[in-house]
């Protein structure tokens, strides 16, 4: 071998080293995934409570159960606490196709559906078995052609409870309490006449901002429920409370309709099935949660509560009545407002 023969043979088992060193080194990339992408059915389903609220844990539930039915041939992404969008975001995302399931609280909708707002209505419900009835009932299903009508389909309504009066200044017993006061609410003309009607300012603000604007006194008070109170810590900011279970709060578990009825037969039914088990198990969560976040509430000596009492909460009705005459006029839809009617009656 002469001398350029060695040098050549260095060179080539230098390289040769060089390869072998290398790829002992480097970590094998390993598909573990055993649906390719082509054929998996992303669904990002953004929201704006906590994980442990009654929308929280049952969108986790309806994530797990979407995924071992499918085999992981469809991932439910859920993304809590407006960690990707703010409630009112949510709603153009939804129609831009950023995101594929949103449960945004009813009142959000109000803008595109106004029949929303029933809702919203002071004491319309007594407890949470009206609101399940109406839901599966010819209200629900009016609603769902409402919302079909401008794109997008209604797949559920889940519960988060009753709400309450929290405030920073004093105990509210009584509508005249409320004179004078700065509220928090949602985008619901009922829910501004609400306040209105009891003398008391309100603006507009989205959720995951509440806490901030609350704390900088932005405002005096706000409405929410017992489950909201607890897991965004708003006790720590409003030192009253009044359990008047004055209103209702739920979701509207809603999807683009095209994006909807873009998915196989097949796998639209086993969502919707899972959806139908999920709102079951979601009613029963949301009145153990209330009872038992109700009782935390009760132990944090920073927070003083007010439970109405029965003459109390007929003034409260009273002193709100003129927001169901505001209703009943705004709307066109006979079904929803036949169902007002009959409820207003009881309403003094
Ligand atoms: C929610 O429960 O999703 C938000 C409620 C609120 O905006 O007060």
């Amino acid at each position: 071998m002469n001398r350029i023969s060695i040098i050549r043979f260095l060179q080539l088992a230098a390289i040769l080293f060089f390869i072998i060193f290398e790829a002992s080194c480097t970590p094998r990339t390993i598909d573990y995934d055993q649906v390719s992408p082509e054929e998996k059915l992303i669904i990002r389903f953004p929201h704006v409570t906590g994980e442990n609220t009654p929308k929280g844990l049952a969108a986790k539930r309806f994530k797990e159960l979407v995924e071992a039915k499918s085999g992981g041939k469809v991932e439910v992404q859920v993304f809590p606490n407006s960690s990707l969008y703010s409630d009112y975001e949510e709603i153009d995302q939804l129609k831009k196709g950023h995101i594929q399931i949103i449960a945004p609280q009813t009142a959000k909708f109000s803008n595109i559906i106004p029949e929303a707002q029933l809702f919203d209505l002071p004491y319309l419900f007594q407890n949470n078995k009206e609101v399940w009835e109406l839901a599966d009932g010819p209200v629900g299903k009016e609603l769902g052609h409402l919302f079909e009508k401008k794109g997008y389909k209604l797949l559920a309504i889940w519960d988060n409870g009753f709400k309450q009066i929290t405030n920073s200044k004093k105990p509210i017993k009584k509508p005249a309490d409320f004179f004078g006061l700065n509220f928090r609410i949602v985008s619901s003309q009922v829910i501004a006449n609400q306040f209105e009607l009891v003398g008391a300012d309100s603006s507009v603000l989205a959720f995951n901002e509440l806490y901030q604007a609350l704390e900088q006194g932005k405002f005096q008070g706000e409405e929410n429920t017992v489950s909201n109170i607890n897991n965004k810590k708003l006790y720590t900011l409003q030192k009253y409370m009044t359990k008047s279970d004055h209103g209702y709060l739920g979701y509207f578990i809603v999807t683009d309709k095209k994006f909807w009825d873009s998915i196989p037969r097949d796998t639209r039914k086993m969502l919707e099935d899972t959806l139908t088990e999920v709102t079951d198990w979601e009613r029963t969560t949301a009145v153990q949660m209330e009872q038992d976040q109700y009782a935390q509430l009760q132990k944090q000596p920073e927070l003083t509560i007010h439970e109405l009492t029965s003459e109390e909460k007929k003034s409260w009705k009273a002193s709100f009545h003129d927001a169901y005459n505001a209703y009943i006029s705004s709307i066109n839809n006979n079904v929803i407002k036949d169902y007002v009617k009959k409820k207003e009656q009881r309403v003094p």
